[in-house]
């Protein structure tokens, strides 16, 4: 089996080669943690986001929708927060020069902890077989225990250490664990520092009167600050949610693993504003609704699991990570988070402009107190691209690279191919092209043989091939091909739009949500 390295650098590579995620300016060398979308990526990502929108928006009464600017006025990221206390804790190593988050050389190093863990239990699937119970192993087994226990209090202390501020002390940890440098080996640390992640830009003409402004960290601030705006024109009564998606902006420090951690990248984000003593139940709710419909998709419940936050942000009073498993392991996805008043309560204090909800059942004024679900779109978008991405043996002894995409996500929704460039046949796929492109898109295909250009359509993750042949001249139908399956049907070209609409209807897949 290949290792960890090996599938990650396949998934970087496959998304190149088959257009979906190039290097930023790549033709310059590119740009370090900044990446484009290409033709196909554009298409996966704007599924994932139409997922995401009809899921939050279209599906709930009383979730709106809003599109804020990215720019802001600069107070918002003093009220939000941000200006202070949006900094990650750095540490350089005095022989390489390198820079590292602290927190991630600490949580690198029990990540392998935890693969220890994993490779004790493949050990003992394999020593008992059919009758291994992995639960009960877990729980049971000392070594592991002690594994489970290490691993529990090095986040523990990393965790209060953070939430302290006590530097000195995740210094400490980091001697004490005797991490080193990955690229010096040595363990000669500089003291940790606290680094701020916004990028300041300039707003106005001339330098002497210019406004320095930040580039968004977060879409959220968007939507609090227009919660009366969209409550009063919307008549919105509480509970209600606000969702956005659009680009956020950090200076990531540590910026690597792909579109896993961007400079520049997405958000979709909904704000829900509750009574002031109901958040946790909300809380509860929302971190339920989430992981639905992330198993909507069908990529494996096995795939996910919630981490509940030891170290808070500055405006959570409890906050869980729904998680997923990455090619580079467990990491997370989306943030559930429950941000108290701090943030509707500040921005009152900041703009002196009230921003409170008039309750008619209590008959009185409050700041409402707000559930957070974020995730990143193009972190989704990692998630699906890689966990699709599947080296097939065949039957035959030959091999097939293939794209399971969900097909209702897939950018591609079929493939038409006639069988031979002649005898009418490429009229006949042309005239389906040009029916079905009003409902999906489309592709047509009629180079090389059909084997090769089912291969093609596997790699690039198109659920559907549609084959024109020479039956079709004599009976109207056609061969439908389907990608997971490999299968064959024979089915009336009248059929096709139908059974591929069916497929990949949202409804059918956000209906158990
Ligand atoms: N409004 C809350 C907030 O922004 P966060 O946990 O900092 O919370 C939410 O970010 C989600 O945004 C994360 O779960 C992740 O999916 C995504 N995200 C954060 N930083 C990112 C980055 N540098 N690159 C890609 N996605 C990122």
């Amino acid at each position: 089996m290949a290792n960890q390295e090996d599938i990650f650098k396949k998934v970087i590579s496959h998304a190149k080669e088959y257009g979906y995620i190039f290097q930023s300016s790549e033709i310059y060398d590119g740009l370090s943690a900044v990446y484009d979308y290409g033709q196909n990526g554009a298409e996966l990502k704007k599924n994932i986001r139409e997922y995401w929108w009809k899921a939050m928006v279209q599906l709930n009464d009383n979730i709106v929708g809003i599109d804020a600017a990215i720019f802001m006025h600069p107070t918002t990221w003093k009220a939000s927060g941000h200006v202070d206390a949006f900094n990650d804790p750095l540490i350089d190593n005095k022989d390489s020069k390198k820079r590292y988050r602290a927190d991630v050389l600490v949580e690198d190093h029990v990540a392998k902890i935890e693969a220890k863990i994993d490779k004790e239990v493949t050990k003992a699937a394999k020593r008992f077989g059919d009758s291994f119970d992995k639960d009960q192993f877990l729980s049971t087994n000392q070594r592991v225990l002690d594994y489970q226990n290490k691993a529990t209090t090095i986040l523990k202390r990393l965790g209060q250490s953070l939430e302290k501020e006590d530097l000195a002390d995740v210094k400490a940890l980091i001697e004490e664990l005797g991490i080193v440098c990955p690229v010096s080996g040595s363990k000669n640390w500089t003291d940790v520092k606290q680094f701020n992640l916004m990028f300041g830009t300039k707003l106005g003409a001339s330098a002497d009167t210019a406004t320095d402004l930040y580039l968004r960290p977060e879409t959220a601030q968007g939507i609090f600050v227009n919660f009366l705006n969209v409550q009063k024109t919307g008549r919105m009564k509480i509970p209600f949610g606000i969702a956005q998606t659009g680009k956020a902006f950090r200076n990531e420090i540590v910026a690597r693993q792909f579109i896993f951690r961007m400079r520049e990248f997405e958000q979709m984000e909904m704000q829900y504003f509750i009574k002031p003593g109901t958040q946790k139940e909300w809380y509860e709710a929302w971190k339920e609704k989430r992981m639905k419909w992330h198993l909507s998709l069908g990529m494996g419940k096995e795939n996910y699991r919630y981490h509940d936050h030891e170290k808070l942000a500055h405006y959570a009073d409890a906050a869980a990570d729904i998680e997923f498993k990455f090619p580079f392991g467990f990491k997370e996805l989306e943030g559930i988070h429950s941000r108290t008043d701090f943030d509707l309560a500040s921005h009152e204090k900041y703009s002196g402009k009230k921003l409170q909800y008039f309750d008619p059942e209590l008959n009185e004024s409050y700041v409402p107190y707000v559930l957070e679900t974020s995730i990143g779109l193009d972190r989704m978008f990692l998630a699906v691209f890689s966990n699709s991405l599947v080296e097939e043996q065949l039957e035959n002894n030959t091999s097939r690279v293939v794209l399971k995409l969900p097909a209702v996500l897939a950018p591609t929704k079929v493939a038409v191919l006639p069988l031979l460039r002649k005898d009418g046949l490429p009229e006949i796929a042309q005239k389906l092209v040009n029916e079905l492109k009003w409902n999906f898109n489309v592709v047509y295909d009629e180079k090389d043989a059909v084997g090769r250009r089912y291969r093609r359509q596997d790699a690039v993750g198109t659920p559907f091939c549609v084959t024109v042949d020479h039956q079709t001249l004599e009976d109207e139908t056609v061969t439908i091909r389907h990608r997971d399956s490999m299968e064959q049907q024979r089915i009336a070209l009248s059929e096709v739009k139908g059974i591929i609409a069916k497929e990949v209807d949202m409804k059918e897949w956000l209906k158990g949500i």
